[in-house]
């Protein structure tokens, strides 16, 4: 496997930043994982645009353009010769002494791997079960920062309960988003229902792009939040994600979801989406 380092396509193993990365120490860094189909990227643009507004919110100056990244991205996915899978990238504030305030001169640390993962041609049988989970982050969730901790307890609890996604919830019962997904519902009238963007979640690629095709198709569409209670007795759930596309829901904690088989609302939309990812 070939990774990218600062300028350099290297071997996977031989690939690494400092122990004074400031990623690494504080977790102060970006990231973005988009998905490729047939070695190309979906929705590039889309996640180039993320990755340039979260860096501008924490002051991380990486200078190559959204075209040098995309370029890079696209000699990665050749090199590795990756048909279907996907691209992490990850900048940090660069390398620096051990101080929480950093100097003005920071060179970015850049990395890019690929990872080989089935993401349009799945057979959907199951769906997923979801655990709920306090959502115990900061408030600026709206940034795709590398500080993932409370999203590893979440999937890891999640994973120990017998479930592939955790659902975050705050205090108020209300639904934030998954630990590495965006949230939906469905109601009995066949109502998408998912949060509106804000600093509460991670603005998803895959849900503008999806809600975009289900405004095509005439799909009603209400953003705002919903509770642990509403999910309980919804027709459908599912989630999105660049890793995950349209993932139907089937369970979350002991109750089945509708008749605890993947709804058909949900396989269109992941219908939709990969002929729009194709
Ligand atoms: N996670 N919400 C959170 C907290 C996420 O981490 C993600 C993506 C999403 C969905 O965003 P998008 O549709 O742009 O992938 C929502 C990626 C896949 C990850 O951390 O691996």
């Amino acid at each position: 496997r070939i990774a990218y380092v600062n300028g350099a396509f290297l071997p996977a193993s031989e690939a690494s930043v400092s122990i004074f990365d400031r990623g690494y120490l504080f977790g102060d860094g970006i990231y973005e994982v988009a998905a490729v189909i047939d070695g190309k990227l979906v929705d590039s643009a889309s996640h180039l645009a993320r990755l340039k507004r979260s860096t501008g919110e924490i002051n991380i100056k990486l200078h190559l353009s959204e075209e040098e990244i995309e370029n890079l991205q696209r000699k990665l996915i050749e090199k590795n010769k990756l048909k279907e899978g996907l691209v992490y990238l990850q900048v940090t504030r660069g390398t620096a002494d051990r101080d929480f305030t950093y100097p003005d001169d920071m060179k970015p640390n850049l990395t890019m791997f690929t990872q080989e993962k089935m993401v349009s041609n799945v057979a959907i049988k199951t769906g997923y079960a979801v655990k709920s989970v306090p959502d115990l982050r900061w408030t600026r969730r709206d940034i795709k920062s590398t500080c993932l901790l409370a999203q590893v307890l979440a999937k890891q609890i999640a994973k120990e309960a017998g479930c592939q996604e955790a659902w975050m919830v705050e205090d108020d019962g209300l639904v934030t988003e998954g630990g590495s997904s965006t949230a939906y519902i469905v109601t009995a009238d066949d109502k998408i229902i998912t949060r509106a963007n804000s600093q509460k979640t991670l603005p998803g690629c895959t849900r503008l792009a999806l809600l975009e095709l289900a405004t095509e198709e005439n799909l009603a569409i209400e953003e705002r939040p919903f509770s642990l209670e509403e999910a309980f007795a919804a027709k459908e759930a599912f989630v999105t994600s660049a890793s995950s596309f349209v993932m139907p829901v089937v369970r979350i904690d002991e109750k089945s979801i509708g008749n605890g088989e993947p709804g058909p609302l949900a396989m269109r939309l992941r219908e939709l989406y990969i002929d729009f990812a194709k």
